[in-house]
């Protein structure tokens, strides 16, 4: 028998770490290869079938994200919107979309993270197989940043959140599947050490009551994009696959390598090294675009060098000495030299702005 699965993502939440960026707007929203990371969790869940979902949002940022997503037509799904007083924990989510979610088995994905293969066969499983969740596992450098899993002959020992002293390496991914089961778990649990229910908590609750909770090691890359360096390191990852294409205008300049350039991108006297994007709009005169970049639209670039790095939409570029490199730019930001005597960096820089100079 296959069940109906229903789609449930995260995108509340208060995106403390990408600061500034996320000060005035959603972290779920900063794109990754010019597309907003929140995007591809819904096209993994489209593509493994589910057409109903529900998306938590925060009240800070709930517009921005209904205004991005709509109704979800575009993605071929239809599109609930539940609000979340406040970020209490991703179990806390879970139970404040219990009445959409009601009977139905779902997939929750968390709205930062991104996954290589998709979820697909996973969601095959789950719709077909009888278990009561199915989690996804993956080894990571640094597990004290993630829920933790221990397991023995392939079965979950324990679940352990940012534990100090990780036993594993094996991190939770952001990607969880689950039955109405998980309401009562979510329940039973306590806010934890951070002041969060923790969904790893009602995990192991689940394991605890004698349920069957189901682990998949994942090998296809994931990146959960908290923190800067993750998205320039998605961004990366994204771009190795980009399907190169031409429909801007090329004047006296060179595109070598995968390179996407939208309409009405204008590159003159420049050279662009791919893998590389380049969003509607944009202008980029006597400049170097290097790998491994993403330039949002109408970003303005002006005898500058730049690589490694994203430009997020109508921010300008001008007249850099040195390369910019590895850096991530917000929306409408200006960065250029002055003229102006005295000669003197002048900065008008949001909290928590990271700048360093040659
Ligand atoms: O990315 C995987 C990790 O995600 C797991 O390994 C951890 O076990 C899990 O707890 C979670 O950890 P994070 O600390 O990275 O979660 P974060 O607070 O970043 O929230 C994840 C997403 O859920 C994010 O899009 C914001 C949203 N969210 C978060 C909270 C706390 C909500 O919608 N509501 C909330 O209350």
């Amino acid at each position: 028998m296959r069940r109906e699965v229903k789609g449930l993502i995260l995108a509340g939440g208060r995106g403390t770490r990408l600061r500034p960026l996320t000060h005035t707007s959603a972290k779920q929203l900063v794109p990754v290869a010019n597309k907003p990371v929140l995007f591809y969790g819904i096209e993994s869940l489209a593509e493994a079938g589910i057409t109903e979902i529900g998306i938590i949002i925060a009240p800070e940022t709930g517009g921005e994200i209904r205004a991005a997503v709509g109704d979800g037509g575009r993605f071929g799904i239809s599109v609930t919107y539940i609000e979340q007083d406040a970020p209490l924990g991703l179990a806390h989510a879970v139970l404040t979309a219990e009445r959409f979610l009601a009977d139905a088995p779902f997939v929750m994905y968390l709205g930062d993270n991104l996954l290589r293969d998709g979820i697909v066969e996973l969601v095959d499983r789950f719709r077909t197989e009888q278990s009561d969740a199915l989690i996804l596992l993956t080894p990571v450098p640094d597990p004290e940043n993630y829920g933790v899993a221990e397991l023995e002959d392939g079965r979950i020992v324990s679940l352990t959140e940012k534990p100090e002293e990780p036993r594993t390496d094996l991190a939770l991914v952001g990607v969880y599947m689950f039955t109405h089961a998980v309401f009562d778990a979510a329940r039973a649990i306590e806010p934890s050490g951070r002041g969060e229910l923790e969904i790893t908590d009602a995990i192991q609750r689940l394991v605890d009551s004698g349920l069957s909770v189901d682990p998949h090691v994942v090998t296809g890359w994931w990146k959960d994009t908290g923190q800067v360096q993750d998205m320039l390191d998605a961004n990366q990852l994204i771009l190795d696959d980009l399907s190169p294409r031409m429909e801007g205008e090329l004047i006296d300049s060179r595109a070598e390598g995968r390179v996407a350039i939208d309409p009405d991108v204008v590159l003159e006297r420049s050279t662009v090294r791919g893998p590389v994007i380049i969003g509607r709009g944009a202008r980029v005169t006597d400049a170097y675009i290097g790998p491994y970049t993403a330039v949002g639209e109408d970003v303005t670039i002006q005898r500058a060098e730049l690589e490694h790095s994203i430009v997020l939409a109508g921010s300008s570029i001008r007249d850099l000495e040195g390369r910019i490199e590895a850096s991530l730019i917000g929306r409408n930001v200006s960065l250029s030299r002055s003229p102006a005597l005295p000669r003197a960096y002048r900065f008008v820089l949001g909290d928590n702005a990271e700048i360093a100079i040659l």
